[in-house]
């Protein structure tokens, strides 16, 4: 086989096989492909797609490029849960022990972040004490005495798609669903997942802007999650604004534990329930989405669940006591209230701007080698539809510096504020299972 004649059959629209598929990838992640005829390659799929078949072979070939978690020893279907990024998406945090209270395993393989604010390690590190730094033997054991745990990502997972994703971003080639789609894959499955639940984001601060491609995006997802034999299914939910209240890294530990008790924003209540009431599903603990549902409600109301919560800190070094008293958690020293310039309703909170001003006051990387402060970040006292009177905050800014011009000037930018009442965006836009 030669590369050449491959891509060329690519170019031309013709359907490659899995033997190909695999001599390409393994050729790759080997370097004896190289880069240049990689990006031509890249370029061929971003003109000529791939076929369902190829995408699944695809994502195999990634997935078997690297290690690949084995996570048999814990008992039960493992169940993963995948975003596809937002501003302020405290999700991870609150889903995580809202599961492992009805009893899904969740072994969660997570990372650092870059950007907006900090990854689910970044967030849960605000906990003193809290470490990710667990052997394999211990990850496999506190899921399954605990039913949660989280290790970091210290495993040789997916080197094709680490190289390839780094050649997409200088080629002009990241924005194809096919290699998108089986991007994100191929890290699921290689952390382990028997199943998973996607929750895709659409609107102004998401990667995926426009609701058809979000829907594409979903679709290929799911296909290839179920062309290799792990149950997967998807939603496809808002990002036109922030989600919930909280943006920065100790300010969302704050709102997971306020949500873990049902007293969360309204808009990450919702979203927690629906993907735990499919996660639940999935995992085979309950036979449809409203007795899952019911279930989560009740380990809200009666306290399991951010019981949970305790016992997941506690057993990875965290002081748990944070929970009872989130005043022990990194606090900045200044709250500088953006009080509004006119009265009306919100009808737009543009979340990248959001995002920016986070990582402006520490509470993101702007590369991977910058420290971030665990204490600072931003909590929005208004939603798209709410009404707001002159003078009253629209967002509270916790800093550790008192030079925050810059931050509430991308706050301004972000809020629109018009005379007319809004309504509040959807939040699902709809459910993909198949
Ligand atoms: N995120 C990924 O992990 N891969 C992509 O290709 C795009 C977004
Ligand atoms: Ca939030």
């Amino acid at each position: 086989m030669r590369m050449v004649d491959l891509i060329a059959k690519k170019r031309d629209g013709h359907e490659l096989n899995k033997q190909e598929i695999d001599f390409i990838i393994e050729g790759y992640t080997s370097k004896e492909i190289p880069e240049y005829q990689m990006s031509a390659f890249s370029m061929a799929i971003f003109f000529q797609g791939m076929t369902k078949d190829e995408r699944v072979y695809l994502t195999d070939a990634m997935v078997k490029s690297g290690d690949v978690i084995n996570l048999s020893e814990i008992e039960g279907i493992k169940v993963d849960k995948h975003s596809t990024g937002g501003v302020g998406d405290t999700t991870t945090l609150v889903l995580a022990p809202l599961v492992a209270a009805v009893g899904v395993p969740v072994a969660k393989m997570s990372g650092r972040g870059l950007g907006h604010t900090g990854g689910t390690i970044d967030k849960l590190e605000s906990v003193p004490g809290f470490h990710v730094e667990l052997s394999n033997d211990e990850f496999v054991r506190l899921v399954n005495e605990n039913k949660i745990a989280v290790i970091g990502q210290s495993a040789n997972l997916t080197p094709a798609d680490k190289s390839l994703y780094g050649l997409r971003d200088v080629t002009a080639t990241v924005d194809s669903i096919p290699l998108i789609a089986s991007s994100i894959m191929s890290k699921k499955i290689a952390a382990g997942a028997d199943a998973i639940v996607l929750d895709v984001k659409t609107g102004d601060g998401a990667f995926m802007k426009k609701l058809d491609d979000a829907s594409d995006l979903a679709d290929a997802m799911v296909d290839i999650g179920n062309g290799v034999g792990r149950k997967t299914m998807a939603i496809i939910s808002d990002m036109s604004q922030p989600l919930g209240f909280a943006v920065g890294n100790a300010l969302e530990v704050k709102e997971a534990i306020d949500t873990l008790v049902g007293k969360g924003p309204k808009d990450l209540h919702e979203l927690c329930l629906t993907l735990g009431s499919h996660m639940v599903m999935l995992a085979g603990k309950a036979k449809d989405t409203e007795e899952a549902r019911k279930m989560l409600v009740e380990v809200m109301e009666s306290g399991a669940a951010l019981e949970a919560f305790k016992t997941f800190l506690t057993s990875q070094g965290g002081d748990a006591s944070v929970i009872d008293d989130p005043t022990k958690l990194p606090t900045a020293i200044h709250t500088i209230e953006v009080a509004a310039k006119t009265s009306g309703y919100i009808s737009k909170i543009i979340a990248d701007q959001i995002g920016t001003a986070a990582m402006l006051l520490g509470a993101g990387r702007a590369t991977k080698e910058s420290e971030i402060d665990l204490s600072v970040g931003l909590v929005l006292k208004k939603k798209i539809g709410d009404f707001v009177q002159t003078g009253e905050s629209l967002v509270t800014i916790h800093a550790n510096s008192e030079k925050v011009e810059e931050v509430i000037q991308l706050i301004y930018d972000a809020y629109s504020i018009v005379e007319k009442p809004v309504e509040a965006p959807t939040l699902i836009y709809k459910e993909i299972v198949k």
